[in-house]
């Protein structure tokens, strides 16, 4: 079993970050909320067995009433403890230092400078300056007993202390994000120097882990039911649960006839043929164009294809002899999302277009990238030898073409939505742009406007055309493409699509536009 390294998350931005970089160094973490340890016993905390603790930044004042706070005891464990921004004032507060609200705050860029360098400076030299990222109000004027200086800066004297004695570290800024630029060296000084980490988590290693975990959930004869989406988390789940259990995985691929072109030839010839996965391909195209015809309320469309969608997914279910699990591809922001800062009692977000499968069917979840960021999930895609095209797709909404497809959806509609958004996603990999950009894709208007081919008037449709740049889906701001590429996307749409005539290209940024036209 690989070491692990716990943060205690007071809220900060960074929290997730920290995790982040911590595992780029081979080592694992994970997030709980500071109310975890903001218990008399530390049984739970204990359990986890830590190689090293990071309290994180937050946006609180330790002075403020109702501050988050950890019983004092996790500093008596004789685990490394990493305080980062708040988590370093509350470590300063709860060991008898004093912390005050400082004069001068200090916001962005900084440079510190190392007076002992220990522990965490450990690979500087005394008087070396130090650009980091630095975002506190509050400080720390005087350190608690046994504590010594390590850094200091313009605005904060104690921009780094610590007790080398009791394996506690602090810093004032933020070594976790990419403003910091020789971050990781002080994260990885704190790993291997304090905690005596190993850097013993590879992607390797999950895939072990992970096939054992499967193993002792599902049991000998367990049977495994996982909706495949053709996306990129699901395929890499199935991938996983099928290397564990083999043809105890049952995958359900429904066309629901929003798919993009080739798509589901692409997950059959991948899944039924290249991996031998047991997949069964529903065609339910008519069936869901029956239930959509004429309606064009965006969110009418989204009800309609949810609930058909569990409808025809719980049918074939049905027939899968012995079933007692379903796959998700949860990841982990999403567990973190949903349990961090404010407790955990908040929901687990349910994921997918599989909501409320498992009760109604009495399913047990089987959830393995629960513990993974998104660009861990395609590490782990290309270890189990998913192709690269594949790992690196961009998303793609649940309910597919049908929010792209604007008015009442037809078959002929969707078709002439297919081939165009085929040849958008050709030119934009062409330019070899297609993995820096969030996603790129057209929609096609219900607006008809008058054109000139050859000698001929034309009548058709107009296709608008969307690229954004985004981190997360929740912001994003359009690209601004080429013009020719723009100009090789317009005329290829119009010359090879009947039915559009007119391309227009879409300038809206999230907010106050969403991604998605419906
Ligand atoms: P919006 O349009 O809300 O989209 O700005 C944000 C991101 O979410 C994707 N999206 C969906 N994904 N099921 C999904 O799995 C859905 O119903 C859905 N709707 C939007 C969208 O493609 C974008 O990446």
């Amino acid at each position: 079993m690989h070491q692990r390294i716990v943060v205690l998350d007071f809220g900060s931005q960074y929290t997730q970050l920290i995790a982040r970089r911590v595992r780029e160094q081979a080592v694992y973490c994970e997030i709980h909320p500071y109310t975890f340890a903001n218990v008399p016993d530390l049984a739970a905390l204990k359990a986890l067995a830590p190689t090293g603790i990071i309290l994180s930044g937050g946006p609180a004042s330790v002075y403020e009433e109702g501050a988050p706070t950890i019983n004092p005891g996790v500093f008596e464990l004789g685990v490394p403890v990493l305080g980062i921004c708040y988590g370093a004032q509350l470590t300063a507060k709860l060991l008898g230092g004093v912390v005050t609200h400082a004069e001068k705050r200090e916001f962005g860029r900084a440079t510190v400078r190392v007076v002992n360098p220990e522990g965490i400076f450990k690979t500087s030299s005394t008087g070396e300056d130090l650009t980091v990222w630095a975002s506190h109000g509050d400080h720390v004027e005087g350190l608690p007993p046994g504590f010594v200086q390590t850094a200091s800066s313009e605005n904060c004297a104690m921009s780094g202390f610590a007790s080398a004695a009791r394996k506690i570290h602090c810093v004032q800024f933020h070594p976790e994000v990419v403003h910091t630029p020789r971050g990781a060296e002080l994260l990885g000084n704190w790993l291997f120097g304090v905690c005596g980490a190993r850097g013993d988590w590879s992607m390797a290693s999950f895939v072990d882990e992970s096939i054992a975990r499967i193993q002792a959930q599902v049991g000998t004869t367990g049977r495994v039911i996982c909706g495949l989406s053709g996306g990129v988390d699901s395929s890499v789940a199935a991938a996983l649960i099928h290397r564990a259990i083999g043809d105890r995985l049952t995958c359900i691929f429904v066309d629901n006839g929003l798919l993009r072109l080739g798509e589901r030839s692409g997950v059959a010839s991948m899944f039924g043929d290249h991996f031998k996965i047991d997949l069964r391909v529903i065609d339910a195209e008519e069936r869901f164009l029956a239930k959509l015809a004429g309606v064009s309320d965006p969110e009418k469309k989204r009800k309609l294809i949810g609930y058909e969608f569990v409808a025809v997914f719980e049918e074939e279910a049905k027939t899968i002899e012995g079933a007692a699990f379903l796959a998700q591809g949860t990841l982990y922001p999403d567990v973190i999302e949903s349990v961090s800062f404010k407790g955990p009692s908040a929901v687990i977000k349910s994921h997918h277009n599989v909501g409320g499968l498992p009760e109604r069917m009495n399913l047990a979840l089987v959830e393995p990238l629960r513990e993974l960021f998104k660009d861990e999930v395609r590490q782990l895609g290309l270890e189990l030898g998913l192709p690269r095209h594949m790992i690196n797709r961009q998303p793609f909404p649940g309910p597919g073409l049908a929010v792209r497809c604007l008015g009442a959806l037809t078959k002929p509609r969707l078709d002439v939505l297919r081939a165009a958004d085929a040849i958008i996603d050709e030119e934009i990999r062409a330019a070899g742009l297609y993995e820096s950009i969030w996603q790129s894709f057209g929609v096609l208007l219900p607006v008809r406007s008058v054109g000139v081919m050859g000698d001929a008037r034309t009548y058709e449709e107009a296709l608008a055309l969307r690229a954004v740049h985004s981190r997360d889906g929740m912001t994003a701001d359009w690209v601004h493409l080429p013009y020719d590429l723009l100009g090789t996307i317009s005329s290829r749409v119009i010359n090879e699509v009947r039915g559009i005539n007119r391309v227009v290209y879409d300038i809206t940024s999230k907010p106050p536009g969403t991604i998605e036209w419906e």
